[in-house]
C-alpha cells in the first residue's frame, strides 16, 4: 500500500522522516494501522507499522498475527516477542534524531508516552489531519469493499418488514437484523445497532431495550454491516400498522430533505452545502429545528470516518469521497424519522452505495 503511505506524507504541512502508527488493545485499535497494512486479518494488538516517505513499511507484528502480516502487500515484518524487544527493533529502525509523526486521534496517551520515551531524540509530530485527509479519499480496492457493505446492509434492511412482529422487542429486532447481515456476508456489525420503537425512535442514538412493539408504532433501524474490515451504514424507518398521521407527514419530510441534499452533492462543492440544503427544507416546516444533527459523515475503515457535514464544515467535497446522507426529524414524544444512505462523490454527482428502498413502509396495517 505504498501509495497510502505516501499519501500521508504528502499532506502533512511539515517534511517528515517517519510515520509511527501504534494500536493499544481492542477496542483500541488504531484504523490507520489496516489503512497502511491492508492485512486482511489480524486485531494487531500493540503492534506498530512504520512508514516512510518513499512508501516503505516495516510492521511489527506479534507473533500471534505474523502470517497475516506476511500476506500484506509491500510491508517488511518483523515479529517482536516481547514489549523490550518490539522497542529494541524500533530504535533500530529510527536510530538518530528525526521527525516522526503519530496519529494523536488515535494513539493512547500510555502508548504515546512509551513512544517518547523510545524514541527520545524524535521530534514529533501531529498527523491527525494528514492520515484523515489520506482516509477521507477512497481508492478503487477502498471503494470495491465499500460498495459490497453496501449491498450486505441492503439486502438486511429489505427483509425488514418481514422481521417484524407484535410484541417483539427492540433487542430481538436488532438481534435479527444483525443475522440477516451476517448472513449475506458480514463479518460482523460496523457499529451497536440502534432499534427505537415509538417515542424511543425520535432519539438518535437510541440503544435498543426489552419495550415491545406494538401497533401503531413508528420504528427507526440505524445499523452497518463490515466487510472486510470496511463499514456501512443505514437508516430506515417503518411503521407497524397504521402509524399517526403527524409520523407520516414528517417522514414525507425527510425524504425531500434527502433529496435537496443529494441534489447538491459533487465533487467541489463545500462539504456543509448538502447540510444546509435539508436544514433549510426541514426549517420550512412546522418542524423547524427539530433536525438535530449533521446530515453526515465518511464512512470507510470506521464508521466515523473523520471528515463530517455540519453546518462548521470547512472542506470540500472530493470525488472518491464516501459519506452518509441522514437527515432526521425527531418529536419528541411522538418518534422520529431518519432515512440514511452512503454514496460515493464523483465529479458529476454521486452514486449511492445503499439501495433499499426509502419509501415509509407500514408493516402489517391490515
Ligand atoms: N449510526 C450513527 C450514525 O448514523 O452516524
Ligand atoms: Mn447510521
Ligand atoms: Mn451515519
Amino acid at each position: 500500500m505504498k501509495d497510502r503511505v505516501k499519501r500521508i506524507f504528502a499532506n502533512a504541512k511539515e517534511p517528515l522522516d517517519a510515520v509511527v502508527i501504534m494500536s493499544s488493545v481492542e477496542p483500541l485499535l488504531d484504523k490507520a494501522f489496516f489503512y497502511l497494512t491492508d492485512v486482511p486479518s489480524g486485531l494487531f494488538e500493540g503492534c506498530i507499522a512504520v512508514g516512510f516517505p518513499d512508501g516503505s513499511l516495516t510492521v511489527f507484528s506479534s507473533p500471534l498475527e505474523t502470517e497475516s502480516a506476511r500476506v500484506a502487500p509491500d510491508v517488511t515484518v518483523e515479529t517482536f516477542t516481547t514489549r523490550a524487544d518490539q522497542s529494541e527493533k524500533l530504535r533500530k529502525l529510527l536510530p538518530k534524531s528525526l521527525r516522526v509523526g503519530l496519529n494523536f486521534h488515535d494513539l493512547t496517551h500510555e502508548n504515546f508516552l512509551h513512544l517518547k520515551k523510545e524514541l527520545p531524540y524524535a521530534e514529533i509530530y501531529d498527523v491527525t489531519d494528514p492520515v484523515r485527509k489520506a482516509r477521507a479519499v477512497k481508492d478503487a480496492n477502498e471503494i470495491e469493499r465499500l460498495r459490497h457493505a453496501g449491498k450486505i446492509v441492503s439486502r438486511a434492511a429489505e427483509a425488514i418488514p418481514s422481521l417484524l412482529r407484535n410484541g417483539m422487542t427492540e433487542l430481538e429486532l436488532a438481534a435479527e437484523v444483525e443475522a440477516m447481515m451476517n448472513k449475506f456476508g458480514a463479518a460482523g456489525r460496523s457499529f451497536d445497532t440502534i432499534v427505537g420503537f415509538g417515542a424511543h425512535s425520535a432519539e438518535p442514538h437510541f440503544a435498543p431495550t426489552s419495550t415491545r412493539l406494538e401497533k401503531g408504532m413508528g420504528i427507526v433501524c440505524d445499523f452497518g454491516a463490515l466487510y472486510q474490515r470496511y463499514c456501512s451504514d443505514l437508516t430506515r424507518s417503518f411503521a407497524f400498522g397504521q402509524p399517526p398521521a403527524e409520523l407520516k407527514a414528517v417522514h414525507r419530510a425527510v425524504e425531500e430533505a434527502q433529496r435537496a441534499a443529494l441534489d447538491v452533492i459533487k465533487a467541489g462543492v463545500p462539504g456543509r452545502e448538502p447540510h444546509l440544503a435539508a436544514a433549510k427544507l426541514i426549517d420550512g416546516t412546522r418542524w423547524k429545528g427539530l433536525f438535530n444533527h449533521g446530515l453526515g459523515h465518511s464512512v470507510g475503515l470506521a464508521v466515523h470516518d473523520g471528515f463530517s457535514m455540519n453546518p462548521r464544515t470547512e472542506e470540500n467535497l472530493e470525488a472518491g469521497m464516501v459519506i452518509t446522507v441522514e437527515p432526521g426529524i425527531y418529536v419528541n414524544g411522538l418518534g422520529g424519522v431518519r432515512i440514511e444512505d452512503d454514496v460515493l462523490v464523483t465529479e458529476k454527482g454521486y452514486e449511492f452505495l445503499t439501495t433499499a428502498p426509502r419509501e415509509y413502509f407500514e408493516v402489517g396495517s391490515s
